[in-house]
């Protein structure tokens, strides 16, 4: 580095270079926030008050929802920063924190997703042995491990991305300090780092999407094989939802991915992470309420137990 300063902050470019679309967008992003704190804190209370509720698939459905609360607030902050200002200064350690947080929520969705797929086999394949394979401390296994795994992918990705040295350029053409749109700035040689960060991804094409679509080929095979209409019914109900999720999850996952590097414009790569790290978290909750006659059926019983309430009391 010889006697080069090195970087202290970042600026963050943000999302939209037009001055006249910054307010509609800071209104746009406030909005989706809104929902998705709403939304997920909904899914979470509801699921903590109804017993009816207190199933594996509904713990992992919680943890998604704690997930998704996670990283669009890590990211969200700067993003809405930036369209009301510009473009926003993020110090070194609040990019690294920022980065490091977005990876763990990132990672633990990721596993999440993937067990959840498993849990919907076990419970439409294997029916009789639902409840001794997916107990308790099955379902608390999964989900600590995929803590582990998320803190453990982000402090590589962190350790990764700031061994490199920054000081030559700290404009950071993204809304948030996102691995790549760092990455490029620096100026030692990445091409080690480069390699770490698609050794991550590549365990998600050999074991994350292969398991789901794994899950996913024997349920539908068992649900076309189903005699009764009211099996069928269920399995669908529950599994539509989930399938829904990783589709949307994975399908801008690849979008992202099979882009030929050419056409990966800055932009297309901004719209495709305000749709990962901002509208995903909004409509989990909504895929699953909306198609769900379980979740449904609790929201209903608290809106008649909190007018009651309300009723006693005025
Ligand atoms: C680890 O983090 C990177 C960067 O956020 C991500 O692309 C990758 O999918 C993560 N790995 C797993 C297994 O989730």
């Amino acid at each position: 580095m010889g006697n080069r300063t090195q970087v202290t902050q970042f600026i963050l470019l943000g999302l939209s270079n037009g001055p006249e679309l910054q307010i509609p967008l800071f209104i746009l992003f406030t909005l989706i926030y809104l929902i998705t704190l709403l939304g997920n804190l909904g899914v979470i209370l509801l699921i903590l008050v109804d017993s009816r509720l207190h199933t594996p698939m509904y713990f992992f459905l919680s943890n998604l929802s704690l997930a998704d609360l996670g990283y669009s607030s890590v990211v969200t902050p700067t993003v809405l920063a930036g369209l009301l200002i510009g473009e926003s200064i993020i110090s070194y350690n609040a990019c690294a924190a920022q980065m490091f947080f977005f990876t763990v929520f990132g990672t633990v969705e990721n596993f999440l997703l993937t067990s959840m797929a498993y849990d919907r086999y076990t419970a439409v394949c294997k029916p009789l042995h639902y409840t001794t394979t997916m107990n308790t401390s099955v379902c608390a296994h999964i989900t600590i491990g995929s803590y582990t795994c998320g803190f453990l992918n982000a402090s590589i990705h962190i350790g990764n991305t700031f061994s490199l040295s920054f000081c030559m350029s700290n404009v950071v053409h993204h809304f948030f300090c996102d691995i790549p749109a760092v990455m490029v700035l620096s100026s030692s040689d990445r091409h080690f780092n480069e390699m770490v960060l698609i050794l991550t991804v590549t365990f998600n094409v050999l074991i994350a999407i292969p398991v789901i679509l794994i899950s996913y080929l024997f349920i539908f095979i068992t649900i076309l094989k189903m005699r009764s209409a009211e099996g069928y019914q269920k399995a669908v109900s529950t599994c539509a939802s989930h399938f829904t999720a990783v589709c949307i999850f994975y399908g801008t996952a690849t979008f992202m991915y099979l882009q030929p590097s050419s056409s990966h414009s800055m932009d297309t790569d901004k719209m495709a992470s305000v749709f990962y790290t901002m509208v995903i978290p909004m409509l989990n909750p909504l895929i699953y309420s909306l198609r769900n006659k379980e979740v449904k059926s609790a929201f209903k019983k608290v809106v008649e137990m909190t007018k009651f309430s309300f009723g006693l009391t005025s």
